[in-house]
């Protein structure tokens, strides 16, 4: 049987003369976790659902457990957890009804499922709110109680379709808290983002995906390495000085320098390590320019993003928060 909890190989899906995946392959080795980032239109929720047995692909195969989705899904289905993008829980139940319900659907009896609803809300931080009906629960609630209905069945493979979206960054920071220690118990974990911070927090390894096709596999380290190097970069206090800010750090640098004249950021890729940024202060200091800001930064993976595809990727996008 295959070690891997996740095979994809080639899947295509077509949505009229609409590629929304055009071959996409990738695996997750069981107890990994694999982040799927790219923008939208991407196809990450189109690949969830093929691998969730939630649609059936144009062309390629994958596995999920070692199961083929397309001839095993009900086998399939008994081994996963999914959270859709949008919340999937009934909004006139309360928390611990939606999920003592979903216990129930797996057949592990009313008493069993009573327990094991009590045993998540605890878990999610979400006992004192158990008794509320779901739909007066903030988007950060209802995004872990959520979570904790794909968990009822204690699944091997989870998938996650951009968990975090609409939340608020402590909200966010507990939710990766509790995802922690799912990893922690040997939970395979497929989930899909738009975040950059959390591609990089959560995942082992990152599949990249931009208009239906992989662009970049590796760990946060490999893709960052991709772009060369740090940034040095400076923020001078008066717009004025931009170009000749630009003139110094290029020559420290020893590579042409990016402006950007609204956040009068100027930056270059460099391996010239802290030492630069020492050579640029006192640039800056015998030229008498101020500056808010001066420093080197890692490439963030938007830069990796940016240097693959000319674009970059928007960090936060207007979202709907469903009801
Ligand atoms: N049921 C559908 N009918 C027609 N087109 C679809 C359907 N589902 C997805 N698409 C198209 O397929 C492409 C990929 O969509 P998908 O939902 O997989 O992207 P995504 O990466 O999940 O994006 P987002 O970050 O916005 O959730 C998009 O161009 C989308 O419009
Ligand atoms: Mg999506």
């Amino acid at each position: 049987m295959s070690t891997h909890a996740i095979e994809a190989v080639g899947l295509i899906k077509r949505y009229g003369d609409k590629e929304a995946l055009a071959g996409v392959s990738f695996e997750v080795p069981r107890g990994a976790v694999c982040g799927l980032l790219g923008p939208n239109g991407a196809g990450k929720t189109t690949a969830v659902r093929i691998l969730t047995t939630l649609t059936g692909a144009d062309g390629g195969t994958a596995t999920v457990a070692g199961l083929d989705v397309a001839t095993r899904g009900g086998d399939v289905r008994a081994r996963i957890g999914l959270a859709a993008q949008d919340a999937t829980v009934d909004a006139l139940l309360t928390g611990r009804e939606n999920l003592i319900m979903i216990g129930e659907l797996h057949h592990l009896g009313r008493r069993v499922a009573a327990a094991r609803a009590d045993e998540l809300l605890e878990q999610f931080d979400l006992s004192d709110a158990g008794g509320r009906l779901a739909k007066t629960y903030s988007g950060g609630m209802r995004r872990r109680l959520d979570l904790a209905a794909t968990l009822v069945a204690r699944p091997e493979v989870l998938f996650l379709d951009e968990p975090t979206t609409g939340l608020d960054p402590r909200a966010r920071n507990e939710l990766w808290d509790v995802l922690d220690t799912l990893v922690a118990d040997g939970t395979t974990i497929l989930l899909t983002t738009q975040y950059l911070e959390e591609a990089d927090r959560l995942a082992d390894d990152i599949v990249v995906v931009d208009h239906g096709r992989v662009i970049a596999r590796g760990d946060a380290r490999a893709l960052k390495r991709q772009v060369g190097g740090s940034q040095l970069f400076a923020t001078p206090t008066d717009p004025g000085d931009l170009e000749r800010v630009a003139a110094m750090i290029g020559d420290i640098a020893g590579a042409p320098p990016g402006i950007d004249v609204p956040s009068r950021l100027v930056q270059a890729p460099t391996d010239g390590g802290p030492l630069a940024v020492s050579r640029l202060a006192d640039a800056l200091g015998d030229a008498g320019i101020a500056v808010d800001d001066i420093g080197l930064r890692q490439p963030t993976l938007d830069d990796v993003f940016l240097t693959l595809t000319g674009e970059h990727i928007a960090e936060e996008q207007p979202q709907e928060v469903a009801r």
